[in-house]
């Protein structure tokens, strides 16, 4: 299973907001918004694209369009702060959705939504969370794919544990995973270390 870690400078200045507990919810959010946009940038530098002729104000050339845009399927709640901005780079792109949310004793994820087109033959597609912890949450969703047809998926995650790599890479699912970091560990309730606390309170407060 392939692991991109994108390491960029500009990432890591995000990530570090993040992670930095004096960061409020508003700067958090934004940080989280740009960081999005540079994982799904490097995520999608080998997309297939078309080329057309087109003409510029003074010459014709090609002109390139990606030839079958990813599905992106935010994981509520934290992943709904990466959706609007993954959406802004990939326009074309639709949007299905999974809520999940992870029991804090037994760490398993509990759904309580799903809305994904019934089929996802040929279909690339992009899952988007903050956090890979146990891997749990992720390798749920990815089967919830699976089950609909899908072979092509990327995780992308602004932090992973590398307990939740090896979860996704033990289970054989077709999945690559982008992310700005491998941390440490993971602790004894399920957070990583250091990771960024709870990324779905941090961007929207404990409910
Ligand atoms: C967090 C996070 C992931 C999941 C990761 O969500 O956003 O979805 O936990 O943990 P795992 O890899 O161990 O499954 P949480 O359940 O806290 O819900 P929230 O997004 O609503 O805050």
């Amino acid at each position: 299973m392939d692991v991109l870690v994108v390491d960029h400078p500009l990432a890591k200045a995000r990530l570090s907001t993040m992670r930095d507990a004096r960061t409020d919810s508003a700067n958090f959010r934004a940080a989280l918004h740009e960081l999005t946009m540079m994982l799904i940038y490097e995520a999608m530098r080998d997309a297939p694209v078309t080329s057309e002729r087109i003409h510029t104000p003074v010459a014709r050339t090609d002109g390139y369009r990606l030839a079958n845009p990813p599905l992106l399927v935010p994981v509520l709640r934290a992943g709904l702060g990466m959706a609007d901005e993954a959406q802004k780079l990939v326009p074309d792109a639709r949007m299905g959705f999974v809520g999940l949310a992870r029991d804090e004793e037994t760490l398993q994820p509990t759904p309580y939504m799903v809305s994904l087109p019934d089929s996802l033959a040929d279909q690339p597609v992009f899952v988007l969370d903050p956090m890979l912890a146990t891997g749990g949450s992720m390798e749920y969703t990815i089967r919830l794919l699976t089950e609909r047809g899908a072979t092509d998926v990327t995780a992308i995650c602004t932090l992973a544990a590398p307990e939740g790599v090896e979860q996704l890479r033990g289970s054989g699912l077709p999945v690559r995973v982008v992310t700005a970091s491998v941390d440490e560990r993971l602790n004894d309730s399920g957070f990583i270390v250091p990771g960024l606390g709870d990324a779905g309170d941090r961007q929207y407060g404990a409910v």
